[in-house]
């Protein structure tokens, strides 16, 4: 199968080295195009440079992934648009931007075949958990793009109306984690550990209590009851999140990107 990634950015080539590294991508042929640099990228991707995309009906490209940013989309949409695309599938991983308005972008293309994909930058490490969903005429290509993204990591179906909730809970988690950790690693350096020991030592408690957590039947509450034994030194901690109702922070954060998300 033939596929084409627009825009090899972050997140495209993220899913590109993801795809690439899995050992069961042999009948994938993945080609690639971006606004600057698109050979030097398809170098150092080991994939083939589509320079032009007026080839890409000559070379017999099957499966167009948008890997732009949703302010690109018209642009793009106006380029694709004046080649026949009744056997193209498009996969967008723009974020916010529904199979519905994707349409309305290819003006001359109402049965156009769509698959909303929503990835995160783990895919490089083969552990990105991708949402997926297609409209009314992508339905039939949902289970192919699904196993392209499998490559990449975990795929999950989701309905369409709440595809901004699983791309907060999905997209954008990996860069709340990361603040979270870095704000240990912050405070464990200000208390005078040296960055590095702090470093590697909040990175093994987090993989160290997600490993955990997923081997054991009991829930994130139940294993914090256990580590916080009266009168010990977590539990101290845990009433400053308490008293400062982190979880509402949390709850906050998420809403606010979600209100970002269903802007577009
Ligand atoms: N980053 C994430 O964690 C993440 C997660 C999930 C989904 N997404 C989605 O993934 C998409 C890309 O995000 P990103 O973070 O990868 O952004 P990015 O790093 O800015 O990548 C966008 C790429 O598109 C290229 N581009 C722009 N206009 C183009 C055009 N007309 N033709 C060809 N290429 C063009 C850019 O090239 P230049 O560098 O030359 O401008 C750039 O390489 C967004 O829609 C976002 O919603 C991102």
């Amino acid at each position: 199968m033939k596929i084409l990634f627009i825009g090899v950015g972050h997140m495209a080539g993220s899913l590109i080295k993801g795809i690439t590294k899995s050992t069961s991508n042999k009948k994938y042929e993945i080609y690639i195009n971006n606004r600057e640099s698109t050979v030097a990228k398809a170098q150092e991707l080991n994939v083939k440079p589509l320079v032009n995309l007026e080839d890409l009906q000559n070379e017999g490209i099957e499966v167009i992934v948008l890997g732009v940013r949703p302010a690109q989309l018209k642009e793009i949409a106006i380029v694709l648009d004046q080649f026949n695309l009744t056997n193209v599938t498009i996969v967008s991983m723009l974020s916010g931007i529904s199979a519905d308005k994707i349409t309305e972008a290819f003006g001359r293309h109402p049965k156009l075949k769509i698959v909303r994909i929503m990835p995160n930058i783990n895919a490089d490490i083969t552990k990105s958990v991708t949402g997926i969903c297609a409209n009314h005429y992508g339905e039939k290509s949902i289970d192919e793009v699904f196993d392209i993204f499998s490559n990449c990591g975990s795929v999950e179906k989701i309905n369409e109306d709440i595809f901004s909730e699983f791309t907060i809970s999905g997209g954008c988690t990996p860069a709340y984690i990361l603040f979270f950790l870095k704000a240990f690693v912050d405070a464990a350096v200000k208390s005078g550990l040296e960055y590095q020991t702090a470093l590697r030592t909040i990175i093994g408690s987090f993989e160290g209590t997600i490993a955990n957590l997923k081997k054991s039947s009991k829930t994130p509450e139940a294993i914090i009851g256990e580590i916080c034994v009266p009168n010990g030194v977590t539990i101290e901690g845990i009433k400053v999140f308490e008293n400062s109702n982190l979880e509402k922070i949390v709850f906050e954060a998420f809403n606010k990107a979600l209100k970002k998300d269903k802007e577009h």
